[in-house]
């Protein structure tokens, strides 16, 4: 039975004009696949059937079908091509979050992108997928702590033991790897701290003991660095930050090579983690302009970290500098840097501390990161999750920025007003 009629047309001319459609997209994406990242972002997923330069939001929970027979046939395609977007339910998703997953598939040049409600779905699904009780996983000490407290103390009910190693020293990591270990979870940079590591060590550690490697791309994201194509297994980026880039929607991306595809695959479908068609379109919105938001931050973020470093109470945790170890690693592997940094205040006096960070103007006080505009956070870190190899004497304090896409003149003149009040 054909219940979905779209218009009073004969049968024939609708069939045509979808096949003309798809023949058109098919087209349109094999022409801009060979142009650069930037220019992909501004002519992928058009809708050439509504005549829309943008995908239409497609809500579904049930998915109708022309007959029992074609849900079959549905069923018969996704079997054979599991990335094709041959949905079944509403669950699966619709043709807006397959949309959003081809372009992410495209920038991380990944074998697939599976998306999530949060960046934090996506950590724990990188997790979930691969870990099961009696195995170990390394993870990088400075990681974003809700992945510290889920890896070190929800894992352990499971018998899952997690050892941290120092981002600095991977002889901390080699000398870690067990019989047991199974998957090694990097951040970088690492969280508050803004540490570099040295990536193809970690790769070639874990494919010397055949062990699983994920990265949390969040920072970089696939513009900067895309731990896919250097050698991970998983990559893993907060949608909610710059791809987003507005504040207003939340998601993640889990982009996956072939080797772990099928392992994600089971345990995204039995999870039910996946990212509803409204928060997918935003982000395909906020897609078209990312390169230009992050070029933005960057140069933003330097001109702030220049003017930060005459600060003598202050070293800035970001990779402005040359000569540093930090700026060597980053240099070996980005192609630029984002708009995050850290501070590190030397001060006696805890509440002056609070007192730089109150009296900023342009500064927004919240959590999160990766949006238009500029934020301060003092981060009392030894509180949020105990790290192992984080030296802070009880006189230095972590202040973290976000340098949004203002002009940088103004939030130079707010941060040199506040300066004052670090005593
Ligand atoms: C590095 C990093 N990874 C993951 C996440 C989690 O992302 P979400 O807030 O979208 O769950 C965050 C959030 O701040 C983050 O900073």
């Amino acid at each position: 039975m054909f219940l979905w009629i779209p218009h009073k047309l004969p049968p024939f001319i609708i069939v045509l004009t979808y096949v003309w459609d798809i023949a058109l997209s098919y087209l349109v994406i094999k022409f801009i696949m060979g142009y650069s990242f930037k220019t992909f972002l501004k002519h992928t997923a058009k809708d050439f059937y509504n005549q829309s330069v943008n995908p239409p939001v497609v809500r579904a929970s049930t998915i109708l079908f022309k007959s029992l027979n074609d849900i079959r046939k549905t069923q018969k395609k996704h079997l054979k091509n599991p990335t094709g977007g041959h949905f079944d339910y509403g669950r699966q998703g619709t043709s807006t979050t397959h949309a959003l997953s081809k372009i992410l598939t495209k920038l991380e040049e990944s074998y697939h992108v599976f998306l999530t409600p949060t960046g934090f779905g996506s950590v724990f699904l990188a997790m979930f997928s691969i870990v099961r009780p009696g195995d170990e996983i390394l993870v990088s000490d400075p990681v974003y702590s809700p992945t510290r407290i889920l890896s070190q103390d929800f894992f352990k009910d499971f018998n899952i033991k997690t050892v941290f190693y120092n981002p600095k020293n991977l002889s901390t990591l080699q000398n870690s790897v067990t019989k047991k270990t199974k998957l090694i979870f990097v951040e970088n940079p690492g969280s508050n701290t803004f540490e570099f590591q040295d990536l193809s060590k970690i790769i070639s550690i874990a494919k010397k003991y055949k062990i699983f490697t994920a990265m949390d791309n969040t920072w970089g994201t696939p513009y900067f660095l895309k731990p896919i194509k250097l050698g991970f297994d998983m990559a893993i980026v907060s949608a909610t930050k710059y791809y987003s880039g507005h504040s207003d929607v939340m998601g993640g991306s889990l982009a996956v090579n072939k080797r772990v595809f099928k392992y994600v695959q089971r345990a995204e479908k039995i999870s039910g983690l996946r990212m509803g068609p409204d928060d997918a379109y935003l982000i395909i919105r906020g897609l078209r302009t990312l390169d230009t938001r992050l070029d933005r931050h960057e140069i933003n973020t330097k001109k702030i970290a220049s003017f930060l470093s005459k600060y003598k109470k202050i070293s800035v945790l970001y990779p402005h500098k040359k000569g540093t170890a930090d700026y060597k690693m980053w240099k070996k592997y980005y192609k630029g840097s984002s708009g995050l940094m850290g501070l590190k205040i030397k001060s006696k006096n805890i509440n002056s501390i609070d007192k730089f960070v109150n009296s900023l103007k342009l500064f927004g006080y919240g959590y999160s990161w990766g949006g238009f505009e500029s934020l301060a956070m003092h981060q009392e870190i030894k509180e949020q999750g105990k790290r192992k190899y984080l030296n802070l004497t009880k006189d230095e304090h972590i202040v973290r920025l976000h340098i949004g896409l203002e002009d940088p003149k103004d939030l130079i003149n707010d941060l040199k007003s506040s300066l004052k009040f670090i005593k």
